[in-house]
């Protein structure tokens, strides 16, 4: 059943969650759809992905900067967004900090899942600062995003054990697991209205 609640992916990479939450969106387990992929990165798989499910998907050129987008590309992708009337902007692997604009165009509205259990690890590469810091365990978390890097309130969190013979690639493919059930399940509750934020506390209810 197709539902009203739009959602965008915003990633810059191969794009399996964005294919999980797709995928639970089209299975029905998710009240919602994805009506717009976007990504910073012209050969990004995400966009692939998308197109194989007839999912709009547009390549936006990031302009100058390496780690945020300048200010032609943040209006770009903030009117693509307003032009695909959505709900809901979920980042899935995008590599750049978003500013004050973009932020501001969708106050509480923009979510992020990150590899490793918040506030542990911001940043790049979580899975590998995790195994050199010699931690256990380890997982993913769905946050709001904020101003800050990986730092809005969390959602959601599912832990991951480190084993001692991981290397980064085995460790990221385990939290990647974790990461597939959980977006969508994250989605899902969003869109049925059954998330409140109460300062940094996040509460779900019925
Ligand atoms: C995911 O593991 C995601 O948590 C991470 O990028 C990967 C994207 O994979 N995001 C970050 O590190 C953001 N700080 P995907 O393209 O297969 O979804």
């Amino acid at each position: 059943m197709a539902s009203d609640f739009r959602i965008a992916v915003l990633g810059s990479g191969k794009g399996s969650n964005f294919v999980s939450v797709a995928d639970a969106c089209a299975a029905g387990k998710s009240p919602a759809q994805v009506g717009l992929v976007l990504s910073d990165v012209a050969t990004a798989g995400i966009l692939d992905r998308a197109r194989e499910r007839n999912i709009p998907a547009r390549f936006i050129a990031p302009g100058q900067f390496r780690t945020k987008l300048d200010p032609q590309a943040e209006e770009a992708f903030i009117e693509a967004l307003r032009g695909a009337r959505v709900d809901l902007v979920a980042l899935a692997g995008f590599m750049r900090v978003l500013k004050g604009d973009f932020l501001r165009a969708f106050e509480g509205r923009i979510v992020n899942i990150h590899p490793s259990l918040l506030p542990s690890f911001p940043g790049l590469e979580a899975w590998k600062q995790a195994l050199n810091h010699g931690v256990k365990l380890t997982g993913c978390t769905v946050h709001f995003v904020d101003a800050g890097v990986d730092s809005g309130p969390i959602i959601a969190q599912q832990s991951v054990p480190v084993l001692d013979n991981d290397t980064p690639e085995t460790l990221h493919q385990r939290i990647q697991t974790a990461e597939h059930e959980l977006y969508p399940k994250c989605v899902a509750a969003i869109a049925r209205g059954q998330i409140a934020v109460n300062g940094r506390r996040v509460i779900w209810g019925n």
